[in-house]
């Protein structure tokens, strides 16, 4: 029976694949990306693209980032990927960072699933763990909690010490005002492992570049 390999190919580095990652891509007969604007780059594509080879089926798919088409979009590559399993070709399904850390593969999977095809999902290093040895920063120590959210929910924090925030673009100056006002101190990650990659710490510096691929490591005494 052909198999569904959702692939982890982490944050946007070629090297920071892991072997499982790049056996797996290699042997798929189809790769499907997803990408986040209509005919846009997938960089989940351009992560991988080295270890594809000639002859296989490649397909970028488009996933909104809004909650408004994500269902049907998520239905149309899902059919997609049916389609070419019930030929018996193996399936690759490549997620930037880890398959199961904010993805569409969840979204896609209960699909697949629901039809009983085999689903072998591979990790990858999520672009929080990337950005942390890239700053050289701890993510959490000893019995302490660490939480990771997205951006549009930075009000929730209450005592946390050690938070991760995703999903910055478009909320800058409401997370770095909850974050001050708690007594954070913070790391503004962008493109970690990819061309651009900038880290900053200064509040205007950061809410000049808002970019769409960035993060915030944060925590206080
Ligand atoms: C849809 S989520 C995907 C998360 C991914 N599955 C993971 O494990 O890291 C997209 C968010 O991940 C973060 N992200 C992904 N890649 C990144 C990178 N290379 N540098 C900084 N942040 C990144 C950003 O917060 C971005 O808004």
């Amino acid at each position: 029976m052909a198999t569904l390999y959702g692939i982890g190919v982490g944050p946007g580095d070629s090297e920071l694949l892991t072997m499982k990652a790049v056996k797996t891509i290699e042997k798929c007969q189809v790769i499907v990306a997803p990408s986040a604007t209509e005919n846009g780059e997938s960089i989940a594509l351009e992560t991988a693209k080295e270890y594809i080879k000639p002859g296989t089926e490649v397909v970028i798919k488009h996933f909104p980032m809004g909650k408004k088409d994500r269902v049907i979009k998520a239905l149309q590559a899902y059919e997609f990927i049916e389609a070419r399993l019930r030929e018996g070709k193996d399936v690759a399904f490549l997620t930037i960072g880890d398959p199961y850390v904010y993805s569409t593969y969840s979204h896609m999977l209960k699909h697949v699933r629901d039809c009983g095809f085999k689903v072998q999902t591979i990790p990858g290093i999520t672009s929080f763990c990337a950005a942390a040895s890239l700053v050289n920063e701890t993510l959490v120590v000893g019995n302490e909690r660490l939480v990771i959210m997205p951006a549009a929910n930075v009000k929730e924090i209450t005592d946390e010490k050690f938070v991760v925030v995703m999903k910055v673009y478009k909320h800058e100056e409401e997370v770095l005002d909850v974050l001050e006002e708690k007594g954070f101190e913070y790391i503004y990650a962008s493109r970690v492992g990819r061309e651009g990659e900038t880290v900053l710490t200064n509040r205007e510096e950061i809410l000049k570049l808002r970019d769409y691929m960035s993060l915030i490591i944060a925590n206080r005494k």
